[in-house]
């Protein structure tokens, strides 16, 4: 399978952005490196500043280094050779801000518009949209400080506030207060850079399904596609980043984990599975969006035992059946106002496919793309084709990343719920 995991530079939302990455005391802080890193490589422009205690866990050195610029801390801040105070200086400079970890002490100033180090007045001065990561003690988290700031920080405008996950933390607690990992960061970044930071879709359920299904002859083979899940899932972490509740149906992933994260999943393996979680699932959601590339067939019987060779070509030919159409049940079985989008993976003729697929399924909304083109379908990092609508409504695409796209398809999507 061709696999374009990482984004071309020229559609990649990062290139070009210059990023301020503010970095506050929390043993957190030494996974930024790696998100600086990342960063520097798609194209993206990168000043560090430190707080004296992310200065004392993290090498002020290696962040220079690998943001190709020198750092900045608190004792840079006043200069008689400065024409401006460096605080303005930057907060102006910045496109974006990943502001990570955020420690208690950051939100407090923060959220109380206290400007006593570099971090927290850049944090008051600067109008650039801010990606803050909040990381701590699950006790300090757990804390009514804590926890009423957090609250404060969500109504900011510009702010787009992710939470802790839960894990084993440093400190040897069991719970929350682990940083979002580096490829979260780096993708509520993108979506940040592409969609910005309103939460629109907040108060509503969006449930999606992504990935393959697979179809067992016996416990050692079975039918399936290509998918990897990508285009399903940047579509949930795009509603959950703009304040949904996401449930999220998916075969097996071939992706990182931690896209997954503040997302309910539900894994299921075959079309049945899939079924059954849809029913269970249907009810609550205010919209729904069916990404999974769902085997079509399955044989009439999954075998317990692993099958000879010699019997196999018997076994292919004997019986298969049609796995039902989901989606098309998902339209038959709503009940009032519960916007569907499908999607269509052709080859050849796309849109003349996707047409008559649109029409046959009964949806709202129907993403067709090529798989037979590079930079887009199965496994690629990103997605083009058509978005077909009411009456003859019909969109073109341009080239794009599976996350930015999965904005575009939520806003389509978020324009016909009630
Ligand atoms: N789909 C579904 N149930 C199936 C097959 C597909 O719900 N048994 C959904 C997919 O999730 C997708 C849409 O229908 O949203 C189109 O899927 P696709 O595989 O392109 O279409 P098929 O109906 O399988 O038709 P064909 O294989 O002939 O292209």
């Amino acid at each position: 399978m061709r696999t374009d995991s990482a984004l071309p530079t020229t559609l990649d939302p990062l290139a070009g952005r210059r990023v301020l990455v503010g970095i506050s005391g929390s043993i957190a802080a030494v996974k930024l490196p790696t998100v600086v890193s990342a960063l520097v490589k798609r194209g993206a422009e990168v000043r560090c500043v430190l707080t004296p205690s992310a200065a004392a866990l993290v090498s002020p050195v290696a962040l220079a280094s690998l943001s190709r610029h020198r750092c900045y801390l608190d004792a840079d801040q006043w200069s008689h050779t400065a024409a401006r105070p460096l605080h303005v200086e930057l907060a102006e400079w910045a496109d974006l801000v990943l502001l990570a970890p955020l420690s208690a002490t950051t939100l407090g100033r923060w959220v109380h518009g206290l400007g006593d180090t570099l971090l927290a007045s850049l944090l008051l001065a600067t109008e650039a949209p801010v990606l803050a990561a909040a990381a701590m003690n699950t006790a300090m988290w757990g804390s009514p400080g804590v926890a009423a700031n957090w609250e404060a920080l969500k109504t900011f405008e510009r702010v787009l506030p992710l939470g802790p996950a839960a894990g084993l933390l440093a400190c040897d607690r069991e719970g929350t207060g682990r940083m979002a990992e580096p490829s979260l960061l780096l993708l509520a970044l993108e979506s940040l850079a592409s969609w910005g930071w309103r939460r629109d879709w907040g108060g509503r359920r969006l449930l999606v399904t992504a990935g393959p299904t697979r179809e067992w002859l016996d416990p050692a083979r079975c039918i399936s596609n290509p998918s990897t899940g990508q285009m399903g899932v940047m579509l949930a972490q795009a509603a959950r980043l703009r304040g949904a509740q996401v449930d999220l149906v998916h075969g097996p992933l071939q992706l990182d984990p931690s896209w997954l994260e503040g997302i309910t999943a539900h894994p299921i393996d075959t079309g049945a599975e899939l079924q059954e979680v849809l029913l269970d699932l249907q009810p609550q959601a205010d919209a729904i969006a069916m990404a999974a590339a769902v085997a079509d067939h399955r044989p009439a019987q999954r075998l317990e035992h692993k099958l000879e060779k010699a019997q196999l070509e018997a076994a292919l030919a004997e019986g298969w059946e049609p796995v039902p159409d989901l989606l098309a049940a998902l339209v038959r079985q709503r009940r009032g106002a519960q916007p569907i989008l499908g999607f269509a993976a052709q080859s050849g003729d796309v849109l003349s496919q996707a047409r008559a697929k649109f029409n046959r399924k009964g949806c709202d909304l129907l993403f067709a793309n090529p798989i037979d083109k590079p930079g887009a379908g199965f496994g690629s990092a990103s997605n083009e084709g058509w978005l077909l609508g009411p009456g003859d409504a019909c969109t073109p695409i341009e080239p794009m990343g599976k996350l930015p796209l999965g904005h575009v398809l939520l806003s389509a999507l978020g324009q016909l719920l009630p």
